[in-house]
């Protein structure tokens, strides 16, 4: 595996991989986990030439005590990226993504409205911008998302369909502990006794599953099990075309985002479909 920090070094190599085989781009924010390993993998089997990015995109954090406790950590990410099969890992540094002067930034109606959009005002004009940018310097014919994000898929769908940006996205499950809690970079912030009571998340969604097979109302059934977090919000609305039953809640200091897809029984965030182990070290 390749590390590259620029925007010439990183359009130069994969010249000629675009033009004789497929290029598939994973955009992360490093700290990467089992989550972002089952998106590498992905990529891996679908594409020649697998890139992932690693850029810790200030754009999109409305706090910056929270951009500031972002955990960082190249050497283990390069060792992460390189096992799963990362061909080329971009580290920009900040300037070589954003420049003093820079005015152009992209802002998305639609899929953008409520949600995460409305806790987090700003959060996906920031993700919108670096996903077009890191697009438009990786060139990929696949980009690989993840469900656990569904919100950021369905916002980043809309603009590669409305600035008809040439290439497929992808959409990955989410991979969780075997507890059901969906492996995130902040999870690493909670107690023991705050990850206990994390757990309600996936036993609400879990919850909200049931009642929707049984005619039941979701949220109200993903409700009643969430009395020892503090929620955000539990809504059931269409993301990507599916009905979506999506939960932010937060656990001491940490916020936590959760969804499911009320048409998929294989979603059941605690049952074993998708549930798989963090790899050693995580
Ligand atoms: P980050 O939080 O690092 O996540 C990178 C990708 O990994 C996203 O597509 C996210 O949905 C996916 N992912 C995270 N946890 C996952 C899990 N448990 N299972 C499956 N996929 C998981 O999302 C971002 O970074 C940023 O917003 C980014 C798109 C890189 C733009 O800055």
């Amino acid at each position: 595996m390749k590390v590259l920090r620029t925007v010439t070094e990183i359009r130069q190599v994969l010249e000629r991989p675009r033009i004789f085989g497929t290029v598939g781009l994973v955009p992360t924010m490093g700290a990467l986990h089992a989550g972002h390993v089952a998106l590498i993998k992905a990529a891996r089997r679908e594409c020649d030439t697998v890139v992932a990015s690693v850029f810790v995109n200030p754009t999109q954090f409305g706090d910056k005590a929270d951009l500031d406790a972002y955990p960082r950590d190249e050497a283990n990410d390069a060792r992460i990226a390189a096992e799963a099969g990362v061909d080329y890992l971009f580290v920009p540094a900040l300037e070589e993504i954003y420049q003093p002067g820079d005015a152009t930034w992209v802002e998305i109606e639609g899929a953008a409205v409520g949600l995460e959009g409305k806790s987090r005002p700003g959060h996906f004009r920031g993700v919108a911008t670096v996903c077009l940018k890191l697009f438009l310097i990786v060139a990929p014919r696949l980009a690989f998302f993840g469900q656990k994000d569904a919100q950021q898929v369905a916002v980043v769908t809309q603009m590669v369909h409305d600035l008809k940006v040439d290439l497929q996205i992808r959409v990955v499950p989410t991979v969780r502990d075997r507890d059901g809690l969906a492996l995130s970079s902040r999870n690493a912030r909670l107690s023991p006794e705050e990850r206990q009571r994390a757990l309600a998340i996936p036993r609400a969604l879990g919850a909200g599953i049931a009642a929707a097979r049984d005619g039941r109302d979701p949220v109200e059934a993903a409700r009643a099990l969430l009395g020892g977090v503090d929620v955000d919000y539990v809504s059931v609305v269409q993301l990507s075309g599916h009905p979506t039953l999506a939960v932010a809640a937060r656990v001491g200091r940490t916020r936590l985002i959760d969804n499911v897809r009320l048409d998929d029984p294989q979603t059941h965030p605690t049952g074993p479909a998708d549930t798989q182990e963090a790899p050693r070290g995580q």
